[in-house]
């Protein structure tokens, strides 16, 4: 099973379409901050969540529960695709439904092999895969530039180092980021 969490309505062939609200794309309603999820364990393939996890888990242990179930639905080596608008860019402001920023350095926070190697270094990074009980691998995250960066970038009218200390620095340079994660089970 694939499933399209927070569907909207942007419908995806081959996927159940979920949403908390009908639409004539949604194949179930469900609300993904009540907790358990209605799917089994290690039942699904592939998750998207476009523009989806900044609207859920404004409390932190319904947030760690979200991650939680998403991990028990997935099967070992699962997708999961997130879509996110980065937290530094007015995208994220400027929508009161935006209740938690996504970075790509917080899903790394889930990752168990990582955890362990934070605890060997004796770092204060909460190892929190480990705390939940889940194990996600991030596999790559794609920044898509806000302008004047993305033409700037594509003309190579700046240099990298540049840009990169933008990235990091300035606020609306990214204005999305998607990310591929993995999920890890015994
Ligand atoms: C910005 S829209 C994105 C819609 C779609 N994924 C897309 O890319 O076009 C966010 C969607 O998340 C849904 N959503 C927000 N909170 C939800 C919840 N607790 N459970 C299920 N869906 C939720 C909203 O109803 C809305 O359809």
């Amino acid at each position: 099973m694939k499933l399209n969490l927070g569907c909207g309505h942007s419908r995806m062939d081959g996927f159940v379409n979920v949403d908390k609200f009908p639409s004539p794309a949604c194949d179930e309603i469900v609300d993904l901050e009540s907790l358990p999820w209605p799917w089994l364990d290690s039942s699904v393939d592939e998750v998207v969540l476009c523009h989806v996890l900044e609207h859920l888990g404004a409390d932190t242990p319904v947030y760690l529960g979200i991650i939680k179930e998403l991990w028990r639905v997935c099967r070992d080596g699962a997708l999961i695709l997130i879509s996110v608008p980065h937290p530094n860019h007015d995208h994220f402001l400027w929508d009161p439904t935006h209740v938690r920023p996504i970075t790509w350095e917080g899903l790394r926070m889930f990752d168990q092999e990582r955890n362990r190697e934070w605890i060997a270094a004796g770092s204060p990074m909460t190892p929190l895969g480990l705390h939940v009980g889940v194990n996600f691998r991030l596999e790559h995250v794609q920044f898509i530039l806000d302008e004047p960066w993305a033409s700037r970038e594509r003309d190579k009218t700046i240099p990298p180092d540049e840009l990169q200390f933008a990235m990091k620095h300035y606020h609306n340079v990214i204005s999305e980021m998607i990310i591929r994660w993995r999920a890890v089970k015994p």
